[in-house]
């Protein structure tokens, strides 16, 4: 035998959220939920195949599958461009802006946390809390990490203030992961005036766009920071909105202040995506960009992202009215937190087989009508 390079290896934690989703697959009780994972589901809790990405499918031809530029799909990032800051801004602007396709919003934030590391000050703050994912991405972007206070305005706006100057602030543009709460337009206000007082650098993270309030509506505060004139970041995704999570499909922008400087962040993000992965993946931008394309494939799509905001709107109402909780019935998008505590979570699993993240995030979208009821009584049961 050769020596032995991995025997000192120490297991590590599984990652939360999949762990549970093992778990949940492995439990033999019918009246199971699982509230954890954040994926759409229908009402008969199926996930959903958009029609639309079905149809773009059969147009897209079979033809070699060469690599993509480094910085992806030109297509696709026109329309994503459009999508994201809306066509009047992105016709405006768009020569301003650097964008580079990523494999999903992770690797977008990742190649964001590579370039602040390199580039801007290496400090990034999110809010607390915040999906789960977003302080591993940094840190091993090698970013240091620190995060603001989220739900009570007053304390966010302090912590905020006293970051360091050249610190990006992340932000979740809508359908805040996991409290689904969104600060105000006036809040928005707020914190730009914050922003351009302390020096800090805005970064989007628009992961549900569509499935809060609306296409445009999700993406306002995106485009109230243009509009104020901020150089600042956005990372996207697509698995969500079109319902594509397993094509790894998002991009990141990059708003600067002239067209120079837009070719300059270029020419330092394309090494660092070649030192990454290279390329990204091709085929889920090409889906996109087929359905922005086609006016009739974009009509059929918006409807179905009109049906699901509709689902996850009617499921909250019904849950936020039957718990009593005003902080369900003011969020937006798939996203709510029960206030219970690691053990009653624990509990929920273990006595109802309601599988839910330990810090109490629920998935509205794991619900379909009898399953709020279930849902209710458990959680009656165990808090009140
Ligand atoms: C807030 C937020 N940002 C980014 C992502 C990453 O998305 P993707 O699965 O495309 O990497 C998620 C996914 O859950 C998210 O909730």
């Amino acid at each position: 035998m050769g020596k032995l390079f991995f025997h000192h290896v120490v297991a590590g934690k599984p990652d939360p959220i999949f762990a549970l989703l093992r778990e949940f697959q492995e439990d033999a009780r019918a009246q199971k939920i699982d509230l954890s994972a954040g994926i759409y589901r229908d009402e008969k809790l199926q996930p959903v195949l958009f029609r639309a990405v079905k149809e773009a499918e059969k147009l897209l031809p079979l033809v070699p599958k060469p690599y993509l530029p480094i910085e992806g799909d030109s297509r696709y990032l026109e329309k994503m461009g459009a999508l994201v800051f809306g066509e009047f801004l992105w016709k405006a602007k768009g020569k301003t802006i650097f964008g580079a396709q990523a494999p999903g919003g992770t690797g977008a934030l990742r190649v964001g946390g590579e370039f602040i590391k390199q580039e801007v000050g290496g400090r990034i703050a999110y809010s607390d809390p915040t999906w789960a994912n977003h302080k591993q991405i940094f840190t091993r972007s090698g970013l240091e990490v620190e995060s603001y206070p989220y739900g009570d305005f007053e304390r966010c706006k302090k912590a905020l203030k006293g970051l360091a100057p050249g610190t990006a602030v992340l932000c979740q543009a809508s359908c805040h992961n996991p409290t689904g709460i969104d600060f105000s337009m006036e809040e928005w206000k707020e914190i730009s005036q914050i922003c351009k007082a302390g020096g800090l650098l805005p970064f989007f993270d628009l992961a549900y766009q569509g499935m809060g309030e609306g296409i445009e509506e999700d993406a306002a505060a995106i485009r109230l920071f243009i509009e104020e004139g901020h150089e600042m970041m956005v990372s996207c995704t697509q698995s969500k909105n079109f319902g594509i999570y397993n094509e790894r499909t998002g991009a990141i922008f990059f708003v600067t202040e002239s067209e120079g400087t837009a070719k300059k962040v270029g020419s330092k993000i394309k090494p660092i995506v070649r030192g990454l992965y290279s390329n990204p993946p091709a085929h889920g931008g090409k889906l996109v960009a087929m359905v922005l394309e086609k006016p009739e494939l974009r009509k059929m799509w918006e409807e179905e992202l009109s049906e699901m905001r509709k689902r996850l709107q009617k499921v909250r109402k019904k849950l936020a009215e039957k718990l009593s909780l005003k902080s369900i019935a003011q969020g937006r998008g798939m996203f709510g937190m029960l206030p219970i505590t690691q053990e009653q979570a624990l509990q929920l699993k273990k006595e109802f087989g309601i599988y839910l993240t330990l810090d109490g995030r629920i998935n509205l979208a794991g619900l379909h009508d009898d399953g709020v009821d279930y849902l209710v009584r458990a959680y009656e049961k165990i808090v009140v």
